[in-house]
């Protein structure tokens, strides 16, 4: 829309295609053990909605969204039914190098927004709606570095599906259709070893990334030895490419010397970010690994279903003590 004053809605929730933003929050929640707990998670999670627009609507050029992520542990009794057909815990990926780590999850907040002020409000609304009824794993506030780069200096985000492409790469379809328009997320939390990284050439860097840091162009991989990470993530079969959409985003602590990416992807099938993580940490061959991993600590690993809009509404009705039928 060209004139954004003129804005009337804000963007709809469950988006998991919202704008990229400036500014995002990853908030990982852990649901508790105490009677009731699942009861008002159950209220915030499936009145979401409101307190999204509560935010957004005092800035509307803010482009608030939030998208709302369920683990598999409390899936059945939060919402009620059946596990979408892939949905299961992390599953750890152990090469002989690195391994990503499973950490505990329950429910994820993906917060975006051009403003600062506006995710942190949401945020504090939301864990404020909670109460005692969560405890958080891990708060992460990212921030758009110039033009979409990450903090080893590359743009990210490039490869992303467009057009019709990102909905077939991201929402469940009839193969699932209880859970249709719904998307699996994977999340983990890396932190950087910057000194190390500034240590390789500009040409070290980019074989490792497979595109040049400048422009973006693409690059081969070496004939023979370790692929890139570009290659490594690149998932083909009988049936073409599968995209996945990423919305990564840096964070850091200069001061603490703290420099990381948060990953996120958005998938319509689990099973396409188990193989490039499975590519990546035991490596193709196995034995080769992603050397990105080299300078790449990740810290986190979880996995959640964030239902379309309508099914997360509806699990406001889940009778408390719901037994798993859809
Ligand atoms: C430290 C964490 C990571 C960093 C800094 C990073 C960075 C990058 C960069 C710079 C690119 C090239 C530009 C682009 O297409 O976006 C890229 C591509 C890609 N990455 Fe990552 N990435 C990270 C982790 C991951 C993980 C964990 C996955 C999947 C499980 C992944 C999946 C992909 C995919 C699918 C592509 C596009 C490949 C293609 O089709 O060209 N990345 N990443």
């Amino acid at each position: 829309m060209s004139d954004e004053t003129n804005l009337r809605v804000p963007i709809a929730p469950q988006q998991v295609d919202a704008p990229l933003t400036r500014m995002a929050i990853f908030l990982v929640l852990v649901v508790s053990d105490a009677d009731g707990a699942m009861d008002t998670v159950r209220d915030v999670v499936s009145g979401i909605d409101d307190l999204v627009k509560n935010v957004a609507i005092r800035d509307l050029t803010g482009h608030l969204s939030c998208t709302v992520g369920i683990g598999a542990r409390v899936w059945q009794q939060l919402t009620g039914r059946a596990l979408p057909a892939e949905l299961h815990p992390f599953r750890e990926v152990v090469g002989a190098r690195h391994t990503a780590v499973a950490t505990p999850g329950d429910v994820l907040f993906h917060i975006r927004s051009e403003r600062a002020d506006l995710c942190i409000e949401l945020e504090k609304q939301i864990l404020q709606a909670f109460g005692e009824s969560v405890t958080v794993a891990d708060e992460t506030q990212g921030f758009r570095y110039f033009d979409t780069r990450d903090l080893l200096g590359f743009v990210d985000g490039t490869a992303n599906p467009v057009g019709p492409d990102l909905p077939e790469a991201t929402l469940v379809g009839d193969e699932d259709p209880n859970y249709a328009g719904g998307s699996y997320v994977v999340v983990q939390k890396y932190t950087h070893p910057l000194a190390m990284w500034q240590q390789l050439t500009t040409e070290q860097q980019e074989a490792v990334i497979g595109r040049r840091k400048l422009d973006n162009i693409e690059l081969d991989d070496a004939v023979s030895g370790q692929k890139s990470h570009k290659t490594l993530s690149t998932i083909v079969d009988d049936l073409g490419e599968h995209d996945i959409l990423r919305d990564n985003m840096p964070f850091a602590s200069p001061g603490q010397g703290i420099y990381g990416t948060y990953f996120i992807g958005y998938t319509r099938h689990l099973w396409v970010i188990e193989r490039m993580l499975e590519r990546m940490f035991v490596g193709d061959p196995p034995g080769l690994h992603d050397r990105l991993l080299d300078f790449s600590a990740v810290q986190t690993g979880a996995t959640f279903f964030a239902p379309s809009v309508s099914l997360l509404a509806a699990i406001a009705d889940a009778a408390p003590s719901a037994t798993a039928a859809n």
